[in-house]
């Protein structure tokens, strides 16, 4: 992409000049571009979306800013989000568009991909759902037993669970209450633990399992899936004097949400309990559609069409604001300036309120599954950082497990801060609403003194005398703080959004494919093959020590 026949990013006169630039900048501490300006803050923080962004804590001034636009432009930023949004092959490697953006426009909106109309496409998917969630929701939907389904499990990993998961944690008090009460729960761990433990108290004849899965072959998913099955069929078949068919069982107890019909089919699940997707959207950016199942049936499809509506308001701000103020756009800059000129390549991610518990697992596999390469798009090794290891944590609770290395340790980390500005205006008892208000703003409290502590260091308070060195702290760590106005199906599309596209303006800038994950395959062979040895049916002499040594002591342990 870079505008400079066959150069790497690092070898463009944008990155240079940056590199100089970070070399002059470096000794200059965060608390002393604070003190130069008064204005940082209403320079720094931009707002879209309902959603506002302080980039003001970032080691950086406006000749940074400048330089980094500079940059993006010479990797052809503007012209790859087009290239993105219209349904380009941005997918180098697998020959396909990466079109989540498609999955939240409006059905008004077009968009053509193959000749196929997508937008139709999509509302026609979007509306199969419905039908099936308001089933459900009218207590239609009964098991073979002919009991109203009451627990729907989903089974599914990475991105078949991850974004599901978090957004109906995340938005829990948006559940419909005038709606026959549906209850529902995530298991994707392949040894059986989360599974293991619905099945030991959920009752199997108002239960109903979601096998979620783009591929239809992940082994996790997959084994989940068969778990679950002889569970219902051994206890369901049996019941009463009538028996009842597998294949009654598997119709009523099953949903199949993938992107390959014929194995859905394979599994016999019944073609009207089939939702498809499609190729051209990513797992891990998959949540907007089909795969959002769980969400829609949590929240209900108002509030689901409301995420999708804030995810699209993100896409519209991503599409047409400025470089200068566009929301992802900075928050992307911000990355590449401390990872690849300020080498600190770490990143935390700390929300300030509780329903985002999930966010920052969730984020891990958006950040590192999408950019954690070392190969250019035309395959070139790459010798300049791409995406930071990334972690995170609800940010009060993490002040008290991993703040202290964030303070005082000798690993410089960009931390992101996340909080709505209100919460609780709808708790109906007054003297309820008035403490759990008073914990809001002690937890905005927290959340503010933290950034503020990391940036100015010891000057965040005026000491009587000197402490000794074990007591001080040096500051001078860059931090982003994102305010929502409030944590809504809305407000949190439109936050999803802006880290999808923060991640794709990263990798255009690192010249890498974000929509690949060649780097998960090799261990799904591997652990093929070591499994036919654990099971005795192939020769373990080909195995190095250690993993030989591993397997004897399973062995040992099973006989
Ligand atoms: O192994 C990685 C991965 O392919 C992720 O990209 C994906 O989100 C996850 O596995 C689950 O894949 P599937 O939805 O095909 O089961």
């Amino acid at each position: 992409m870079s505008s400079v026949a066959n150069a790497t990013p690092d070898q463009l006169p944008a990155w240079k000049a940056l590199k100089e630039h970070a070399d002059a900048l470096k000794s200059v501490h965060l608390k002393t571009l604070f003190a130069e300006s008064s204005t940082r803050f209403d320079h720094f923080a931009h707002q879209a979306a309902g959603v506002m962004l302080d980039l003001s804590k970032q080691r950086w001034q406006d000749e940074t800013l400048d330089k980094l636009l500079a940059l993006a432009e010479a990797a052809e930023l503007p012209g790859a989000i087009k290239a993105l949004l219209s349904g380009q092959r941005v997918n180098t490697s697998e020959d396909r568009p990466a079109l989540h953006t498609a999955l939240r426009l409006p059905p008004e909106a077009s968009l053509e991909v193959d000749g196929e109309d997508v937008v139709a496409a999509v509302h026609a998917s979007l509306e199969q759902m419905e039908a099936l969630v308001s089933r459900l929701h009218a207590g239609q939907w009964r098991g073979a037993t002919g009991k109203p389904i009451r627990h729907v499990v989903n089974l599914g990993v990475g991105g078949s669970d991850l974004g599901p998961l978090m957004v109906t944690h995340a938005l829990a008090d948006y559940r419909p209450d005038d709606v026959h009460p549906v209850e529902v729960h995530f298991a994707s761990t392949m040894d059986g633990s989360q599974l293991a433990d619905y099945l030991s108290r959920l009752n199997p004849e108002v239960t109903l399992f979601v096998l979620s899965s783009k591929s239809f072959t992940t082994i996790d998913t997959l084994s989940n899936a068969n778990t679950a099955k002889d569970w219902l069929l051994g206890r369901l078949t049996r019941q009463g004097a009538t028996p009842i068919s597998a294949e009654l069982v598997i119709r009523q107890h099953f949903i199949g949400v993938s992107g390959s019909p014929q194995k859905m089919r394979a599994w016999r699940i019944a073609p009207a309990h089939q939702l498809r997707f499609w190729e051209w959207v990513g797992g891990r950016y998959s949540l907007w559609g089909t795969i959002g199942l769980p969400i829609a049936l949590a929240i209900g499809m108002d509030n689901f069409r409301a995420l999708l509506a804030g995810a699209h308001a993100m896409d519209r701000h991503f599409q047409a604001a400025p470089m200068a103020e566009n929301l992802p756009v900075l928050l992307a800059l911000a990355g590449i300036w401390n990872v690849n000129f300020l080498d600190i390549r770490a990143h935390s991610i700390l929300p300030y309120d509780g329903r985002l518990e999930y966010f920052a697992a969730y984020l891990e596999q958006l950040e590192m599954e999408s950019n954690g390469k070392s190969v250019t798009r035309q395959g070139q090794a790459i010798d300049y950082s791409t995406c930071p290891v990334l972690w995170g944590q609800l940010g009060p609770n993490a002040q008290h497990a991993f703040y202290q290395l964030l303070h005082q340790g000798m690993q410089p980390v960009e931390c992101d801060f996340i909080a709505p500005l209100k919460r609780y205006d709808d708790v109906e008892d007054p003297e309820t609403r008035r403490h759990l208000q008073t914990q809001h703003r002690l937890a905005l409290a927290n959340c503010f003194a933290q950034s503020r502590l990391l940036m100015l260091g010891d000057d965040a308070i005026d000491d009587e005398g000197p402490r000794p060195p074990h007591k001080r702290y040096r500051g001078n760590q860059p931090s982003t703080t994102v305010l929502l106005d409030q944590l809504t199906p809305h407000t949190l599309g439109a936050l999803i959004a802006l880290y999808e596209h923060k991640v794709f303006v990263q990798a255009v800038i690192w010249d890498i494919n974000p929509f690949d994950q060649w780097g998960v395959e090799l261990g799904k062979q591997i652990a093929t093959e070591t499994q036919q040895i654990i099971d005795g049916q192939a020769p373990a002499d080909h195995m190095d020590a250690s993993t030989r040594g591993l397997i004897e002591a399973f062995w040992a342990a099973d006989e």
